[in-house]
């Protein structure tokens, strides 16, 4: 029906950021707080979606209805969004922490007079490029967002070319705009076809209007 144009499809979400470990008790992370995420999942599954929601520590609440994957790490939320294939749909709203601690230590570092720990990083798995990148088994959609403080449109485009999705929500999150952690956000969605610049509006609006838009691209057929 017309109300659940998502009825029958899989859908997942990635959100929240992910935490690095340092040692048991520190980690590396960042301010994102999940609610684009938890609204967009929370918009698919009112359109009638089956959504698998992997959400790194997150202060807003996972969405109702989803499975709830929980993970910590980037690269536990690889495996949890591998193992959740296939999938109509991959809309990835987590801000994944791009470096984790080489050899993170098993137990606390201890602080010492005059020495400063010898944190190396190394590179974590860019989720959403490698799902964008499958040869076999690819979702139908694959969705990003990026995160930008300059020349966003100009730096999303191009973000959207080299890892190989179909489409980029790019969000202004400079200091000053209180997007990162506020109840609004400002996008524009950036396809192959070019940009579409939408107005300020909440986090819920937002999501609204991508679960419609991503209906409308599945078009019919998923409900068996
Ligand atoms: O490269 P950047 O981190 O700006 O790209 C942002 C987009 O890529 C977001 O959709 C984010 O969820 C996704 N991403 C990811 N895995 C990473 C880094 C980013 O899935 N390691």
């Amino acid at each position: 029906p017309a109300e659940r144009p998502l009825a029958g499809r899989h859908v997942i979400v990635t959100s929240g950021p992910t935490h690095e470990p340092i040692d048991p008790v520190r980690y590396i992370a960042n301010r994102s707080s999940g609610a684009q995420g938890s609204a967009i999942a929370a918009a698919l599954l009112r359109l009638g979606a089956r959504v698998t929601f992997v959400s790194g520590p997150a202060e807003a609440p996972p969405p109702e209805g989803a499975r709830i994957v929980p993970v910590e790490t980037a690269e536990q939320m690889r495996m949890a969004v591998e193992a959740a294939l296939p999938a109509d749909a991959a809309i990835f709203a987590a801000a994944v922490a791009d470096w984790r601690v080489e050899g993170a230590s098993g137990s606390k570092i201890k602080k010492r007079e005059g020495a400063l720990p010898d944190l190396r990083l190394v590179e974590n798995p860019d989720i959403l490029a490698r799902i964008a990148g499958m040869a076999v088994g690819r979702p139908d959609l694959v969705v990003g967002f990026a995160a930008e403080t300059d020349d966003v449109i100009a730096n999303a485009t191009a973000k959207r070319a080299r890892k190989g999705c179909d489409w980029i929500l790019a969000n202004d999150v400079s200091p000053g705009t209180g997007i990162m952690g506020g109840t609004e956000n400002a996008v524009t969605l950036i396809t192959r076809d070019g940009s579409e610049e939408w107005p300020r509006m909440t986090k819920r609006a937002v999501a609204e209007r991508l679960a419609q838009r991503l209906a409308e691209a599945l078009g019919a057929g998923g409900e068996s």
